[in-house]
């Protein structure tokens, strides 16, 4: 019998007026709605297993109810968040989506696929899921709905501890391949001699010490998905036989002249320029193009946004999941340091900070110290590139300056500044402004 997998309802909480029309649309494609037309005094409340997507229409919002949105919105920043309307630098470096108004069904039907991703589905958070919501991930999230269900190849770029991986994982799982294997295969560590028979497979007597029949990592995965990564590191002649597995959908074991057929998805990852590897000799240009047929890009965790605290936040839960620790949260210092470090080692530098840091706290809130985010900050700082962090103190000091100059009145010292209400909002929250206080 099929099993009928469980639809759980999609739910648009939108804080704002819809237009008529945009009810429609929505109610058309599957969306429950659920408006806050004055956030002041509302919740949002969540039913479990609800997917959810939060959108700010800024088209017809007060300016006096800002913070009230943000009280309104704190306790959800792991929800998808787009924002309708309002001026487009309000949501630079945000981590918002942006949508053109009126809303209409091509963006209704990104925002279904966005909330539908595994990573903000309730039921199946966890390690193996993208957690983000910044624009870059958005983006990257929508480009895994649209390559998943495609049987091409797909070539992964990006830096060291982006994810590169777990995108490979998330693009197998939501294809029509789940449920069958997923092989990665580090091609940088498989012995040079050793790395056709691996990939493709021996026959008894094939070479010296091939004492039996061996199945390769290719036919272990057959119609499932094979992830090669360090695909720059395979040597010329595997190279040769990958092309053909490409092309023909068919192989041959080492010492055999029998050709095997088999259906595996190739999706490869690199952190070396694959280009400049074809133009040194050192990659078959065919090989390359046959690779690089759907590219994703794994962003830097640097141009995240407020991802960091979210991916922060979340491993620290993960961590607390499994080990006894005091810390549950983040101080200050910490929040500061997170959005100024340039991560280098990105996700994975994270993760491990993170983890470090919950098992040396000795306090409820983990510091910047015991994130050791303290000293590498003032070294980048002195080596030049620590530029984020003087440019993210300069912004901090202008606005408070302006802000002062303005008597903390926010449309005076948007004018001084040539910018939006919204973006001074934005900036004082970003820099922990708290303009109630300051005004005191
Ligand atoms: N968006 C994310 N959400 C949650 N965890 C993540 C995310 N991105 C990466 N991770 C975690 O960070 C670690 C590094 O990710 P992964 O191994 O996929 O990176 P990679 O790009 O393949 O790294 P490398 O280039 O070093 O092979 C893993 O533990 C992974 O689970
Ligand atoms: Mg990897």
């Amino acid at each position: 019998m099929a099993v009928v997998p469980e639809i759980r309802p999609r739910c648009m909480i939108w804080l704002g007026q819809p237009t008529p029309r945009e009810r429609e649309l929505l109610a058309a494609a599957g969306w429950e709605l659920r408006v806050i037309d004055d956030p002041r005094g509302a919740r949002i409340g969540l039913r479990g297993g609800d997917r959810v997507a939060v959108l700010l229409d800024l088209r017809g919002a007060e300016p006096a109810w800002a913070d009230a949105m943000r009280g309104l919105l704190g306790p959800h920043s792991d929800l998808p968040l787009m924002l309708l309307g309002g001026p487009r630098e309000a949501t630079r470096g945000e981590g918002l989506l942006q949508l053109r108004e009126p809303l209409d069904l091509d963006q209704i039907q990104q925002l279904a696929q966005i909330v539908d991703g595994g990573c903000q589905d309730h039921g199946r958070a966890g390690t193996d899921c993208l957690v983000g919501n910044s624009a870059p991930m958005l983006a990257v999230r929508a480009a895994l709905y649209k390559f998943a269900p495609v049987d091409l190849p797909v070539l992964v770029t990006g830096e060291t501890g982006t994810g590169k991986e777990l995108a490979a994982r998330a693009l197998h799982e939501m294809s029509s391949r789940r449920g069958r294997p997923f092989i990665a295969v580090n091609c940088g560590a498989l012995p040079a001699t050793l790395v056709q028979s691996e990939l493709f497979g021996h026959e008894k007597g094939a070479f010296t010490g091939a004492t039996a029949r061996r199945i390769g990592l290719f036919e272990a995965a057959d119609g499932g998905t094979i992830f090669l990564d360090e695909i720059g590191d395979l040597p010329l002649d595997a190279q040769t036989n990958l092309l053909r597995v490409l092309q023909e959908g068919t192989l041959e074991r080492v010492g055999s002249h029998h050709t095997i057929r088999i259906d595996v998805r190739v999706v490869a990852a690199t952190h070396v320029d694959l280009e400049e590897a074809v133009a040194q000799g050192r990659f078959r240009e065919d090989l390359f193009y046959r690779l690089d047929v759907l590219r994703l890009h794994m962003p830097p965790l640097r141009e995240r946004g407020d991802d960091v605290e979210l991916l922060a936040k979340h491993f620290l839960a993960a961590f607390r999941e499994q080990h006894r620790v005091r810390a549950r949260g983040f101080d200050a210092s910490a929040r500061r340091q997170l959005r100024a470090h340039a991560w280098p080692g990105n996700v994975r530098e994270l993760l491990n900070r993170v983890r470090r840091a919950a098992v040396v706290c000795e306090s409820e809130l983990i510091d910047a110290a015991s994130l050791q985010l303290h000293e590498s900050a003032a070294a980048a700082a002195v080596h030049g590139d620590g530029l984020d962090d003087v440019r993210v103190q300069a912004e901090r000091e202008a606005i408070l300056a302006t802000l002062r100059e303005s008597g903390f009145n926010v449309s005076e010292c948007a004018r001084r500044l040539r910018v939006s209400r919204v973006t001074v909002y934005r900036l004082c929250r970003k820099h922990q402004l708290e303009l109630e206080s300051l005004r005191t």
